[in-house]
């Protein structure tokens, strides 16, 4: 009794030391690509996450995730996607502006072996984008294991701005994924049982910034699970750009959600904070009920970190800079969506089947079928979309090849970091919908669908998924429009 008393006071008095202990890993910042041909294989490989032990994974180049792909808007890019997975893939262009040919759909297989070389020049507006596989019924197996890489498109009114872009010194692009490790040590598939959080495929990682402004670039490329971030000391940081650029103004705030898929860029100032510690959390126990890392609609939770709080990344600040910024832009651009005059409507309706299900989810009653053109519309209209969520979570929706603007959510005007342009955007559970504005321009395929899907991987691939074509315009616009 006694002997077993006192270790009991021992064990509780070395856990919080054994915690700090636990060693910290500098978070490591992708390589970048930059130029007119940028090459990517696919391969099968190892990483060792946890001490002695080598985990099953997939990367671009490398043993996890990818390189970082840098492109200026107006460029001409070959993007060269060598498969070497031993198996079937594609590699789909999230958030990028593209004709269905190059965007790297289920409708864009690349074989085992081949290359894929889709060639276009960049319409897009500086903001953060991102690759992914997407074979349909395989996204979950290839993304989980760490197939994904960041996109930053650079333009000329971005330029023009005070803002941080030293890539990885002041402008640090950081890919937060829920992740399930099995008792090998081994990442699964069981993303509804998500037991750690990699910050660029790191552990426990730490991370030094300069003493200045600092723009964190954040994605969440988890297969399920939504963050709620905020800093340990509730300090306001702010948000300057959403999915596809950048917001009209910064907005400030203390948390931010993103479900996955979803980006957003922030400032931190640090200034004068030379030699302190930051704590980038997540604030689960914060997240709205029937978001993914919460807790559930009925109570409870799936997960082992699910409705708590805890430190994603420990933020070492060092000496400034030569050349700091040290203020933030009052005004960035402005965003103006499209007149809603004239706009044909569409209704997307979430469903479960039975209605509690929190696995088995519809699109306006069906599951994706490659074969099925779910609408066809025309080049040069401009469309809104109402989509309701009768289901008991709330689900990321996507759209591919083109951006669009939140119009409401729940009926009311949106927060103002939503105000931006958007390609994933949540809709919330128990009846939630969410309105937003879209227009098809300058890409028109009559044989090859754009796709439309819920985020959470293990949803999109059995079935919460449709897909449109975009047919020529009235005025003689022409089928397959060349993107260059
Ligand atoms: Cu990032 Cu269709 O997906
Ligand atoms: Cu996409
Ligand atoms: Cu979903």
């Amino acid at each position: 009794m006694r002997f077993n008393f006192l270790n009991k006071i021992l064990l509780v008095a070395l856990l919080p030391v054994a915690q700090q202990n636990f060693a910290q890993t500098s978070v490591p910042i992708p390589e970048m690509l930059a130029g007119n041909v940028i090459d990517l294989t696919l391969k099968h490989r190892t990483k060792e996450f946890f001490p002695g032990i080598a985990t099953q994974t997939i990367g671009y180049n490398g043993d996890f995730l990818g390189p970082t792909i840098i492109l200026q808007k107006g460029q001409q890019v070959t993007l060269n996607l060598h498969n070497q997975l031993g198996d079937t893939t594609t590699t789909h262009w999230h958030g990028l502006h593209l004709a269905p040919a190059n965007d790297g759909s289920p409708h864009n297989p690349v074989m085992d072996g081949s290359t894929w070389s889709p060639s276009f020049t960049v319409m897009d507006k500086a903001a953060t984008y991102w690759y992914h596989p997407h074979l349909h019924g395989k996204t979950l197996n290839q993304v989980v294991k760490g197939a994904a890489g960041f996109i930053i498109v650079r333009d000329q009114e971005e330029a023009a701005l005070n803002l941080p872009r030293t890539y990885g010194v002041d402008d640090v692009p950081l890919v937060f994924q829920w992740k399930t490790f099995d008792a090998a040590k081994q990442i699964v598939e069981m993303d509804e049982a998500d037991n750690e959080v990699l910050v660029n495929g790191t552990l426990n990682g730490s991370l030094d910034l300069p003493a200045q402004v600092v723009r964190l670039r954040l994605l969440n490329g988890s297969s399920h699970r939504f963050f709620d971030f905020g800093f340990a000391d509730n300090r306001p940081f702010k948000q300057i750009g959403s999915d596809d650029g950048l917001l009209d103004v910064p907005v400030s705030m203390t948390r931010l959600i993103l479900g996955p898929g979803e980006r957003a860029e922030i400032l931190v100032d640090l200034s004068g904070m030379q030699g302190s510690t930051l704590k980038l959390r997540q604030y689960g126990t914060q997240l709205p009920q029937g978001y993914p890392g919460g807790t559930m609609m009925m109570g409870g939770t799936m997960g082992p970190k699910d409705n708590t709080d805890f430190d994603l990344l420990t933020i070492h600040v060092v000496a400034p800079t030569a050349n700091a910024v040290t203020t933030i832009p009052t005004a960035l651009t402005t965003n103006t969506a499209w007149s809603q005059a004239g706009a044909s409507t569409r209704s997307f309706g979430f469903s479960a089947q039975p209605m509690m299900s929190m696995t088995n989810f519809f699109i306006n009653g069906l599951k994706f079928d490659m074969e099925t053109v779910n609408f066809t519309t025309q080049l040069g209209k401009t469309e809104i979309w109402n989509i309701t969520n009768q289901t008991m979570m709330a689900h990321p929706f996507h759209i591919h090849g083109m951006h669009f603007y939140v119009l409401a959510v729940n009926g009311a005007t949106p927060p103002a970091n939503l105000r931006g342009r958007k390609d994933v955007v949540v809709v919330p559970p128990m009846n939630g919908s969410v309105k937003l504005i879209l227009r098809y321009e300058d890409f028109s395929d009559t044989d090859m669908p754009y796709m439309y899907h819920c985020h959470i991987l293990s949803h999109e691939d059995t079935g919460m998924m449709g897909q449109f074509v975009v047919g020529p315009g009235a005025s003689g616009t022409k089928e397959n429009a060349a993107q260059d």
